[in-house]
């Protein structure tokens, strides 16, 4: 892969392919969504680094809606344990942060999902009417899919869609730049579930509605879930062009 040329990988034992990422387009290009990664840890001082450069993305009026709380060892696994003890009581969607996709979500945008979703569980090995086993994969989520780190991006409830956009451009601009540093992440809506415990452990207030978790580390290279195709859609299907 080109990208990759005269790259060193940084984290032990990981492939070249998926070194630093040298340029936006080689960033681009080996981002994926990571579920699984290395227990290796994340070193604080660079995790700095990274939210300093992020802090340069773009908001409608400069208004930086993104708040970010970044979890790790301890604190992460009393995290987990809130949220598991919060799924094992029963809670769960109905009393999520906010509905994540539109009810009776028409194609072509219905489609895209299962075919990521499929693409997914045959990688697995799970098969598609074996809904326990899709379940437990669901449930990987609320480990951070095993990341020695998770960021919690958060913002005041008063915020509407545009500052939620801002929100998602700030997820992005983090997961390049980890890309650059060769850190791999994976974005997670799954956590505002439980959102409530979430903030709860994390001390954030009610006035506050969790966005997303981003799981961050080094992705385990040789994990099926890492490497299946995810399809995006041809250009023409979404882009018109006028007065070209
Ligand atoms: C805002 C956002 C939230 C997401 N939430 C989840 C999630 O909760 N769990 C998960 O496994 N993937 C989640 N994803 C990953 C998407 O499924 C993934 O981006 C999509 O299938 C395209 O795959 P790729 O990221 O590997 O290119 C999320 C992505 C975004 C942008």
């Amino acid at each position: 892969m080109t990208y990759t040329e005269n790259a060193t990988p940084s984290a032990p034992g990981s492939d070249p392919a998926f070194a630093p990422a040298l340029t936006v387009t080689a960033a681009m290009a080996s981002r994926r969504s990571i579920r699984a990664f290395q227990d290796t840890p994340v070193d604080a001082a660079v995790l700095r680094e990274i939210l300093e450069k992020a802090q340069r993305a773009p908001s409608g009026g400069n208004v930086q809606p993104w708040h970010v709380a970044m979890v790790t060892g301890d604190a992460l696994r009393n995290l987990i344990t809130a949220v598991q003890q919060a799924m094992m009581a029963g809670g769960g969607i109905a009393d999520g942060e906010y509905v994540i996709y539109p009810p009776d979500l028409p194609d072509p945008y219905m489609a895209r999902r299962y075919g990521v979703a499929h693409a997914m569980y045959d990688a697995m090995g799970i098969e598609r009417s074996d809904k326990m086993a899709r379940n437990m994969a669901m449930a990987q989520n609320f480990t951070g899919f095993g990341a020695p780190v998770v960021a919690f991006v958060h913002c005041p409830r008063f915020m509407g869609p545009p500052q939620w956009a801002d929100m998602g451009i700030y997820l992005q601009s983090l997961m390049l730049l980890l890309r650059e540093a060769g850190l791999d992440s994976c974005p997670q809506e799954a956590w505002s579930i439980y959102g409530q415990q979430v903030r709860d452990v994390l001390t954030i207030g009610d006035d506050h509605i969790l966005y997303a978790g981003l799981a961050i580390g080094w992705r385990d290279t040789d994990a099926p879930v890492n490497n299946f195709p995810v399809a995006r859609a041809p250009l023409d299907e979404l882009v018109c062009w006028h007065g070209f």
